[in-house]
Order: structure tokens, then sequence, then C-alpha cells
């Protein structure tokens, strides 16, 4: 390829990745599947590697660029960042309006979810990301530049329709992926995070930026500091240029006519709290009309014309009744507290997580105390204290284990370790956590195989390892009880499909120690089949981004247990997929195009042409058409050439039509007729 070709195409596949990022992210309709996304990413990868010239700060492959810090540099916000006043009522809200009612009567308020997560502000110059920052203490925050940049719902590049645009929003961390962080982090035995936000603010403040891209964090913008030379009106302006901008926006937000419709609007919020997929703790209030909020100004912290209304905490008191110890996958014995069911945030509580022996030592726990409960971020609960106040003498010590309370094997505790673990490999718990891993939805997604299921089939000893589940056929499951001939046959099917899978799912489904989800997505970057991963050497993994010293011995380590290679070598003897593709799957790049061959190609018969366009998702026609797409030409193409330039349809030479087609192309450039016009597909 030549350089403005080159050129071009990065361009397109530039073009092509943030949208779809934006799809994805913010529009969440995504519409290329992972592995389309990741080959287009792989060709813009190798484009700009074989032209490092062309490499530009604001390209996709360029969010986690940054080399870790010492420590963040220090930003000047040039426009103050303002925090905002708190009320917890109705009478409180009523005391917000009147004073605004005193100078503009009638408001429409713009009233938003107030985020449980952390301010970032961005700074966009001419359409490209140049800076982000924390509030800090509103005038001066740290530059988190590097990590705001790994985030994928915040665009790199925006419309620049104004020179300078700086915009703040709200970073947050899911709470399934915090739920996700925390259970790593368990299995590690290092210390969890106590909430969402926590989480969130942990991540963003990372030295390192790989750290944060493998956090998955997101974000809300909800407000425009500043915007060269473009002056808003109302709230309800700013968040539509926000949208605009292709910045994600919270799609709950709602224009309210006085305060006793944000009242309405606030329970509606309150109501849908536990079922969003991110926490929320209040609901902030804005004066819409931008001219009113100028006039009433602001205080030394807040502005007069907004407001938050902070939910009500939602504590519980109980009795902590007893501790038990569950195993994990990688041995790791989890204290989880009994408690005296108690109804909390819209459920009845009766457990709630210990994290480890440091923590219950921590909070000075005793089996019998009075404890107070809360929902982690909304999401688990937890103890937040004992009251000690109101022992009674009869409370018990919470013994440390010293064996596993599964197979009575040794309790060790690493060093630098928070957690004890089970160091017996055949522990029957470690077996069934291993089992029910494997199944899950972000491993083998085997339909029907939650851990019922699971613990049937170790009831009845048909699993005595993962690669049991192949084995398993109708004549043994129709006998269970609770097994009827349609959810075998179901669960068969399901065991079937989940043969299919890609490589990175597999090797997640492993349950290697420190590779999760992104990790094993990063490996497959560099290995593309499990043959080639398991000869891997520490060195040669450390070479895989995202993979450190430890994440590299861990894999290592794995591969080098004679029981895990006698694991995968049954796995494929049972026809488990262990290379990056199935040929089912071929990534459908020519989805939705249709193509027209003419003259004779170099490398292929024009059949040959056509199987590659539908393997790919795309069609094949004999004549030029209004709905044809593209033209491909091969030598003495005869009149179809005129009519597809009358038609504006885009001419490909056969070269080009191979390197759409993501095929290693051997002929070389400038041997067919020069493209009319390049393709973006
Ligand atoms: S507006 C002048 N809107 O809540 C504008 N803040 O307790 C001030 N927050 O520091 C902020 N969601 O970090 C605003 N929809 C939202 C918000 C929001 C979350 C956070 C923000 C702020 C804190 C104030």
């Amino acid at each position: 390829m030549t350089m403005p070709e080159a050129e071009k195409r990065i361009s397109e596949l530039r073009a092509v990745i943030r949208e779809a990022d934006r799809k994805y992210y913010v529009l969440d309709a995504p519409d290329l599947t992972d592995a389309q996304y990741d080959k287009l990413m792989a060709e813009l990868k190798q484009l700009e590697a074989e032209n490092p010239q062309l490499v530009t700060p604001d390209s996709p492959t360029q969010r986690v660029s940054g080399a870790p810090l010492q420590e963040f540099p220090s930003v000047k916000h040039t426009t103050r960042l303002l925090s905002l006043d708190n009320v917890f009522d109705l009478e409180g809200l009523r005391g917000f309006d009147k004073k605004i009612r005193d100078v503009f009567p009638a408001p429409f308020y713009e009233t938003e979810l107030k985020i449980d997560g952390l301010t970032v502000e961005v700074v966009y110059e001419d359409g490209v990301m140049v800076q982000a920052s924390t509030r800090g203490d509103g005038v001066t925050g740290e530059d988190v530049t590097s990590n705001v940049r790994t985030i994928r719902s915040i665009p790199l590049r925006i419309p620049a329709t104004v020179s300078r645009l700086e915009v703040r929003g709200e970073i947050y961390m899911p709470k399934a992926s915090f739920l996700r962080l925390n259970t790593e982090c368990e299995e590690q035995g290092r210390n969890t995070f106590a909430n969402p936000r926590n989480a969130a603010a942990g991540s963003l403040r990372q030295l390192n930026p790989a750290v944060t891209a493998s956090r998955d964090l997101s974000a809300f913008f909800y407000e425009i500091q500043f915007a060269d030379g473009k002056e808003f009106t109302s709230q309800e302006e700013k968040t539509a240029f926000l949208k605009e901008m292709g910045l994600p926006v919270n799609p709950m937000n709602a224009l309210c006519n006085g305060i006793e419709e944000v009242w309405v609007k606030q329970q509606v919020f309150l109501a849908a709290r536990h079922d969003l997929p991110y926490d929320i703790d209040g609901v902030v209030i804005k004066l819409n009309d931008v001219s009113a909020q100028k006039a009433l100004g602001e205080t030394s912290r807040c502005p007069r014309w907004a407001i938050a209304y902070k939910f009500p905490a939602e504590e519980a008191e109980t009795v902590l009744k007893d501790v038990t110890l569950n195993v994990g996958r990688t041995g790791v014995i989890a204290p989880t507290a009994i408690l005296e069911p108690v109804q909390l945030a819209g459920s009845v509580i009766s457990r709630a997580t210990l994290h480890n022996f440091d923590y219950i030592a921590m909070k000075d726990l005793l089996i019998g105390d009075r404890v107070v409960i809360c929902k982690a971020g909304d999401v688990i609960p937890e103890i937040l204290r004992s009251l000690p106040e109101k022992r009674n003498g009869t409370e018990k010590a919470i013994p440390i284990p010293e064996r596993c309370p599964t197979c009575g094997g040794a309790a060790v505790r690493s060093n630098g370790e928070a957690a004890y673990r089970c160091i017996n490999p055949d522990c029957p718990a470690r077996l069934r956590e291993s089992l029910r891993f494997f199944a899950t939805r972000d491993a083998m997604d085997i339909e029907g195989m939650g851990p019922a299921v699971i613990d049937l089939l170790l009831e009845e000893k048909l699993l005595s390892g993962i690669a049991d589940i192949y084995t398993l056929n109708m004549f043994q499951l129709v006998v269970l009880d609770r097994m009827g001939t349609k959810s075998a046959r179901n669960l068969l099917n399901a065991i079937a499909e989940s043969k299919k899978r890609d490589l990175p799912r597999l090797i997640t489904a492993l349950g290697i120690r420190n590779v999760g989800t992104r990790t094993a997505l990063e490996i497959c970057k560099h290995y593309t089949s499990m043959d080639a991963l398991m000869e891997a050497t520490v060195e040669d993994l450390q070479k895989i981004g995202d993979v450190g010293p430890i994440v590299a011995e861990s894999i290592a380590a794995f591969f080098a247990n004679e029981k895990n290679r006698e694991l995968i070598a049954r796995l494929k003897e049972y026809g488990v997929n262990m290379e990056l593709y199935q040929q089912e799957e071929l990534p459908q790049l020519l989805a939705g195009k249709t193509f027209v061959f003419t003259g004779t190609l170099s490398s292929m018969t024009r059949q040959d042409a056509g199987e590659i366009v539908r393997q790919l998702g795309g069609k094949v026609s004999s004549s030029i058409g209004p709905s044809v797409n593209y033209l491909v030409e091969g030598a003495s193409a005869g009149s179809k050439h005129d009519k597809a330039v009358s038609l504006g349809i885009a001419i490909l030479t056969e070269q080009e039509f191979l390197s759409m087609a993501g095929k290693e192309s051997d002929i070389p450039a400038g041997t067919n007729n020069e493209p009319e016009q390049l393709s973006l597909f």
C-alpha cells in the first residue's frame, strides 16, 4: 500500500471504529460483533505500525498510550468546578424553589440522576481531547488525561464545532463491573473496594493507564463549563449540545414544570434506582433558564440555581448470627456473615460479605454482635460497623480457619495476601466453583448449566473434572431427578454449542489465576491458538501489553501443570474450539454490501471471490444496478465500468477487494485500474 493509500485507509478505519465505539458505549446499540471490531482495530494497528508518522493522539489505537506516571501533574481549571448544596426532603426542595420563585416565578427545572461517581472535566480543542482532570478543590485538580483516554464511552474526537470546549461529567463503574472486580480482587487475595464509587476513583487515580484501561469505567456528561463563542439559553440546550457532540448523556434526565413535578420525578428515579446498572445517590435539580442562573449567581462553593436532593440513607440494624466459609475456585476461603433477616433497600438481607479475616478484625466483629448494615454502593450488603456497646458477654470470636471447610486440607496464607487459601487442587469445593465458572456467561456460556444443575451432576458423580461436561449423554441425564427429557436435550445442545466458543472465552473459562476476560482478549491478539499459547515462555508472555510478570507466571504455571495439559487435550479431543475464530464465526466484514465482479482476476476465480463475499456476510450480483455497492475489476473488464461510474458505484481493484475482505494479498499494487473512489464499509 502506498503512503496516501495507507493514510486514506487509516482515516476510514478510524471513522468506522469511532462510530462503532459511539454506538456501543454511548447509544448502547452496537452494530458490529466483537470479532468484526477487533479485526478493524487490528488492521488499524498494523497500518499505524507500518506508518508511524501517521499515528495521531486521537486515533482509537492510542487509548492506552501513556507510560506510567510518577505522580499526577496538577491542573488549574479555567472555570471553577462548583459543588452542590444538599437537601434531604420535600421541605428542603420547596425552600430552594421558593428562593428561586422570589426572583423568577414559574421556573422549569432540569431534573437529573445524581450519578455516584467522581467529577471529571474534559477539554476538547478543535474537536480533539487535549486534557482531562479531576475536580480537586474546584480550582486545581489532577491531570488524569492518559487514564480518561482509556474510557471508551468518552470520545477522543468530537465534531470541531467550537475551538475549545470544556465539559463536566461523572465517571462511574457499573455495578456489575464492580462486583466482577471485587471477585477478582478476592480471588487474588487483594483488598476489595467498598463500593463502585471507590472502585471508580481508585481505577481513575492509577499512575499506570494500562490498569485504568483494564477496569470497566464509563461516564455521563451533564455540564458545559465553557464553549468558545457559543452561548446557551437553557440547560436543555446544553444537554442537546452534549449529545450532538457524541458525549454520553443520561437518558433519564427530564424537564419538569415546577418543584412539585420534580418531586414526582424524584419518586420515579428512586423507584428505578435498584434496577439501574449504575449507582445513584440522589437527584440534581437545575434551573433551566441560563439567564436566570446567571442572575442568581453562586455562593463561594455552590451555584444558587442548582441543588442536590440526596436519597435517604439505607441502613438497618440486625444480629450477626454466624459466619460461614466458602471456598472459591482458586481456593480462597471467603467468610460470609449470616444475619438475622432484615428489610433493607427493597430486599430482605440475610447474608453480608466479610471479604477476609483482616476485615473482620478491623471491624471488631464477634458472633452475636448487633451490627449496622448497608448496601455497599447499593449493590452488596455489607456490615458498616458493630455496636460493641450492645454486647452482653455471650458473643464469641470468629475463628481463623486452619483447615479447608470442605476437604479438611491445610488453609494457608501466602505472603502479602489478605486471604487464606485451600491449597488442595483436588478439593471438591474448588472443582464445583471451577465448573460453575466454566459455564458462566462470560466464559463458555452454557445455558441451563447453572449452580443447581452442577450440584446435581456432582452429587450423581457424573462430573469429576471440567472435561467431563463434554462426555455427558442423554442416558445419564434423563434418569436424574429434576431433569426432564426436554431440559436434558436443551442442556446437551447448549454443551455442544459451547464447543464453538472463541479462544478468549475458553482461556477465561479455564480460570487461570490472574487471567480475566480482558487479559484473555489481550492474549489472543498475540496467540491465536491454544497450542501456541501453551508453548509460550514467561518471557514471551510478558511481551503482551497488559501482561506483567505475575500474570505471565500464572499462565506459564497453569500450562506447566500436567493435569491442566491433560484437561486441554481432552477438551480438544471432544471438539472444543482451540483457535481464535471458528470457521462459521468469520467476522461479517462485508455484511449488507453487494459486489459485482468483472474481468479476469489474477489470484482467484470469480467464483472464489464470490465465496469470500458470501462467507463475510455480503452478496454478489451479476449485473450493475442501484443496489450494488462495489464493482471489482480484473483485467480486460468490459462495459460494466462505465455503468458503475454513471451510478456513482465505487470501483475496486482486486487488491483493494482482498484487503477489504481482510485477506493478505500478494498482488503488486498498481497492476489494475486505479480506484475512482475508496470505500468505507
Ligand atoms: S451538577 C454546577 N449534575 O454530584 C454544576 N453533578 O454533590 C454542579 N454529580 O460534584 C454539578 N451527577 O460530581 C451535577 N447530574 C449531575 C450529577 C452531578 C453527579 C456529582 C458531581 C458533583 C456532586 C455534587
